[in-house]
């Protein structure tokens, strides 16, 4: 490792708070394997990724990173590489299989003996309760455009949250509501694979409205002070000129991707003019009374989930504003930046703007990085070790914009990388790398690469300075 690298990052972990966690993140489906074991049943994503050309290389989860037989080594790794908090998320259709009905108690023994684990290796476990895995019959019900899902939701929420919620003090109900809505139901990139937008749109408030559910629910059945949370994947939307189609763009993207779910958590309605977007396009929120304020249900800790910042045009390449279809146009316009394997732009500056405007824009909520890392094309060693200097200045130059939005005054309590191993990146499969650990899926060997040992020593030094 290089000692620039490391000295670089003494000064950003200068401004940092003396309780600022440092962690790892995982999700079950990207993790697990073991997808027919102890009587867990197929979820949307064994189902999308039965379909033909839906996933690259027609990977699957399967057998994914073997956490589900490996979890004890997986925990000693964490603990290996110096982090304090875990996070990792539990599959529903182990839990309850059916997605209603009885718990399953193999299923979730899984997950005791995981926070077990964890804190017998003084490490903080982190529970999100749905990261994508909605259980097959659900959504054989109409998934979550179906209001029935919300309350299935809550009620599974409360399963979990009754059988670990004496060990588990930190809770997020949802892992980015904007992906299961917009890429499950209106893009059809994520399963199940729909690609109808008002359904999407519906998709959005009876996810919220879960959220809503789980968080009242588990806030009245807490046995001491719990932080309980949700996790949004945010990012700046900049205008690409000054020119009215420009900022207009740039206003509705950050309206669908930002505050169409931090309006309502935090102020209690959705805002206007996403609202007459929304009508613009046929779409509506199916609002019922009393939906908002089981929303704005007051939460402890937001968290942010940040990989890249774009810029927005509202003129096609002809300078037209209109579509054929009569809406605006809205475009992304590359900002020429470096870019992950992904193709994402790298943009730290994205990063800070982002966390220092919801500071402003929803003050008084406490955020924790719950996810932040890159995809590169890694290369191993004969000895699988990966010398990750793009992941590695990456963390560097993302640690930093976290410094400096706390420096102009944004309560941020944690950082997480993802994610802690190479996993199944959904409709990518395995070819893209997000981990700090690499794993050879022939051996399921794991190899901690140069950004774990970059994030372990970033990690002591600061803990040294407290
Ligand atoms: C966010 C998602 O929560 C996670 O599952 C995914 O792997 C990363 N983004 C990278 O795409």
């Amino acid at each position: 490792m290089s000692t620039t690298s490391v000295s670089g990052a003494a000064d950003l972990i200068a401004g940092l708070p003396a309780d600022f966690r440092w962690g790892v993140a995982t999700s079950a489906y990207q993790i697990e394997g073991a997808i027919a074991e102890d009587g867990r049943t197929p979820s949307i994503w064994d189902t999308y990724c039965d379909t033909p050309g839906a996933i690259d290389n027609g990977d699957v989860g399967d057998v994914a990173c073997d956490h589900y037989h490996r979890m004890p080594e997986d925990v000693a790794l964490i603990k290996s590489l110096g982090m304090d908090t875990y996070r990792f998320s539990v599959a529903w259709p182990r839990v309850q299989p059916h997605g209603k009905g009885p718990v399953n108690p193999a299923g979730l023994a899984f997950y005791d003996k995981l926070v077990d684990e964890l804190l017998a290796q003084g490490i903080d476990p982190w529970v999100t309760l749905y990261h994508w895995d909605l259980p097959q019959e659900l959504e054989d019900a109409g998934g979550w455009p179906n209001r029935d899902t919300a309350y299935r939701f809550a009620d599974y929420s409360m399963m979990v949250f009754d059988a670990l919620k004496d060990r588990v003090n930190t809770w997020t109900t949802l892992n980015e509501p904007w992906c299961s809505a917009m890429l499950g139901y209106a893009y059809g990139a994520h399963a199940p694979g729909r690609r109808e937008f008002p359904r999407a749109i519906e998709a959005v408030h009876h996810l919220l409205l879960g959220h809503g559910l789980a968080t009242t629910r588990m806030r009245e059945a807490s046995p001491r002070k719990l932080d309980i949370g949700i996790t949004l994947n945010v990012a700046t939307a900049y205008p690409a000129s000054d020119a009215a189609p420009d900022v207009d763009a740039a206003r509705r993207a950050d309206g669908m991707g930002r505050r169409i779910y931090l309006d309502p958590l935090v102020h209690g309605h959705y805002p206007a003019d996403v609202v007459a977007d929304l009508a613009a396009e046929g779409a509506e929120l199916p609002i019922q009374k009393g939906d908002l304020e089981l929303i704005a249900a007051p939460i402890d800790v937001l968290g942010v989930n940040y990989y890249f910042s774009q810029k927005f045009s509202g003129f096609d390449e002809d300078g037209k504003t209109t579509t054929d279809d009569g809406l605006p146009v809205s475009r992304t316009i590359p900002l020429n930046k470096p870019r992950t394997a992904m193709d994402w732009e790298i943009v730290p500056e994205g990063f800070t703007d982002l966390l220092v405007s919801i500071a402003k824009d929803y003050p008084g909520l406490p955020m924790v990085i719950t996810e932040n890392g890159s995809a590169f094309e890694d290369t191993p060693d004969e000895n699988g070790f990966v010398a990750d200097e793009g992941r590695t200045a990456y963390f560097t130059s993302h640690l930093a914009a976290v410094a400096e939005a706390i420096n102009q005054g944004a309560d941020i309590r944690g950082y997480l990388a993802w994610s802690l191993l190479d996993n199944f990146e959904w409709a990518y499969g395995y070819v893209k790398r997000f981990g700090i650990v690499r794993v050879d899926y022939d051996t399921q060997v794991r190899t901690p690469k140069q950004s774990a040992l970059y994030l372990k020593e970033i990690a002591e030094r600061h803990r040294s300075n407290r």
